[in-house]
C-alpha cells in the first residue's frame, strides 16, 4: 500500500500539516511519499492507492501548483482514493467554518475530482504578528486577521497556532484505516 501526500504552501502551515499526516500514516505500516506541488510535474502517480492532496488558501484560493497537479492528474485520480485538506483562517473560527468547507473544498472537488473525496479536512492557521514573510502577509495580519481577533478579544501580541494537531492526526489515522 502506497500513499501520495502533495502539498501547496505558502508560508509552510500546509507543509507542515502535509508532514504530520505523513508521518501518522507512516506510523500505520503504510509507505509514503510527501511532496511540494511544486515539483510535481510529470509525476507518475500510477503505482499510488491513495493521493493526499493539500494546500493553504491566499485570497481565496488554493496554490497555483496543487490546482495544477489536480488537474493534470484527473483521469488517473479517478481510480483512486483521494482526499484533500486545506489551512485557512476561515477555520480558525465557528462562524466560518461553513463556508471554508464550501469554498476551498466542496467548490475545488466539484471543479477537479471526477468522483467524491474520502475525506475533506478544514484545518487551522497561525497567527503570527512577528513573521517575515513579506508584505502581502504583514498587511493581511495586521489589517484583517488582527482585527477580525481583536474583535472577539483575543490578545493579538503573540503567535497563536490554530492547528489541532490532534484532529489532525485523526484525520489521517482514518484514512490509513481505508487502506488496511
Ligand atoms: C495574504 C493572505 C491572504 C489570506 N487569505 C485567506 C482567505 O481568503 N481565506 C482564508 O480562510 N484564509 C486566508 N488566509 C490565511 C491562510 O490561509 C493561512 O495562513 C494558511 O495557513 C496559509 O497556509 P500556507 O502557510 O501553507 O500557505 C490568508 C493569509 C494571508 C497571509
Amino acid at each position: 500500500m502506497k500513499t501520495l501526500i502533495v502539498y501547496g504552501t505558502r508560508y509552510g502551515t500546509a507543509a507542515e500539516i502535509a508532514e504530520e499526516i505523513g508521518k501518522t500514516i507512516e506510523n500505520k505500516g503504510i509507505e509514503v511519499d510527501l511532496i511540494d506541488s511544486r515539483s510535481t510535474k510529470n509525476y507518475d502517480i500510477s503505482h499510488y492507492d491513495m493521493v493526499i492532496v493539500g494546500s493553504g488558501i491566499k485570497i481565496g484560493k488554493w496554490t497555483k501548483g496543487s490546482l495544477k497537479f489536480l488537474e493534470d492528474n484527473k483521469s488517473a485520480l479517478s481510480d483512486k482514493k483521494v482526499a484533500l485538506f486545506v489551512t485557512c483562517g476561515a477555520a480558525n473560527m465557528e462562524e466560518t467554518i461553513a463556508e471554508g468547507q464550501e469554498k476551498y473544498l466542496d467548490e475545488v472537488a466539484e471543479k477537479y475530482l471526477s468522483n467524491k473525496p474520502v475525506a475533506m479536512g478544514l484545518f487551522g492557521s497561525i497567527y503570527d504578528p512577528n513573521a517575515k514573510h513579506g508584505l502581502m502577509y504583514k498587511l493581511a495580519t495586521k489589517f484583517i486577521i488582527k482585527k477580525g481577533l481583536d474583535k472577539q478579544g483575543i490578545n493579538t501580541s503573540k503567535r497563536i497556532d490554530y492547528r489541532d494537531w490532534d484532529e489532525i492526526r485523526t484525520w489521517a489515522f482514518n484514512l490509513a484505516n481505508m487502506l488496511e
